[in-house]
C-alpha cells in the first residue's frame, strides 16, 4: 500500500464486482438501445475502461473533460468545459459516467450542457457516491458504492494530479494535504 494512504476503502476485487454488477444492471436496463457512454475525464479512465467491458453490448464511446478542483481538496464551484465531446446526442440514449458524485455541481453543469441538446434520454452512472457532500442536486441513477465524507484517492481520483493510478480507492492520510 502506497505510505498516504491511510486505509483501503475498496479494493480491486471490490471494485471489480462493482463493475460486474452495474454492468449486468445497464445491460438488462439498455436492451435492445445503443446508449452513448460519456466519460468524465479525467478521473473516469479506470472505472469507463472496466465497467465497459462488462456490458454484454457493443457500446459508443464519448468523453468530455470538466475540471472543478483546480488542485485542491474541495471543489471550488466553477466548472470549466476543457474539451467538449463530438458525438451528436440529439435523440440519443446517452448514460454519463463518473468516478465520484461530490457537491454535484460537476454533475448539474452537465445534466444543464447535455439537455440542451436534446438527447431521448440522459442517466448517470458513478462508482462512488459521496450524498454528505452535496451542495446542489444531483443523483445517480447507477451507483457502485455509497462513500463517506472522508478525501478519496485512486482509481482515477488524484490530490493535485496524483495517486490515480493507485489500483484501489483509498483514504488519503490528512498530514499529506495539511501541509
Ligand atoms: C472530480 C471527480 C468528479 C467531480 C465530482 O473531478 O472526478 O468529476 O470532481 O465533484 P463534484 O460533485 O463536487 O462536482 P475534478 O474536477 O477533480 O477533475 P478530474 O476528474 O480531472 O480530477
Ligand atoms: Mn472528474
Ligand atoms: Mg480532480
Amino acid at each position: 500500500m502506497n505510505n498516504d494512504i491511510e486505509r483501503v476503502l475498496y479494493s480491486q476485487d471490490d471494485i471489480k464486482a462493482a463493475c460486474q454488477r452495474l454492468g449486468a444492471d445497464i445491460t438488462r436496463d439498455y436492451a435492445g438501445k445503443k446508449p452513448l457512454f460519456i466519460g468524465v475525464l479525467k478521473g473516469v479512465i479506470f472505472f469507463m475502461t472496466d465497467l465497459l467491458r462488462e456490458l454484454d453490448f457493443l457500446a459508443d464511446i464519448d468523453f468530455i473533460d470538466v475540471s472543478s478542483y483546480h488542485g485542491g481538496t474541495a471543489s471550488t464551484g466553477e466548472i470549466t468545459l476543457v474539451h467538449d465531446i463530438d458525438t451528436d446526442i440529439s435523440g440519443r440514449d446517452v448514460i454519463i459516467v463518473e468516478d465520484i458524485l461530490d457537491t454535484g455541481r460537476t454533475l448539474a453543469y452537465l445534466r444543464d450542457r447535455l439537455s440542451e441538446r436534446k438527447p431521448k434520454s440522459l442517466k448517470v452512472c458513478t462508482l462512488l457516491d459521496k450524498p454528505e457532500g452535496r451542495v446542489v442536486e444531483a443523483k445517480a441513477d447507477y451507483v457502485g458504492f455509497n462513500v463517506p465524507n472522508e478525501f478519496l484517492v485512486g482509481y482515477g481520483l488524484d490530490y493535485v494530479e496524483y495517486y490515480r493510478n493507485l489500483p484501489y480507492v483509498g483514504v488519503l492520510k490528512p498530514e499529506v494535504y495539511a501541509n
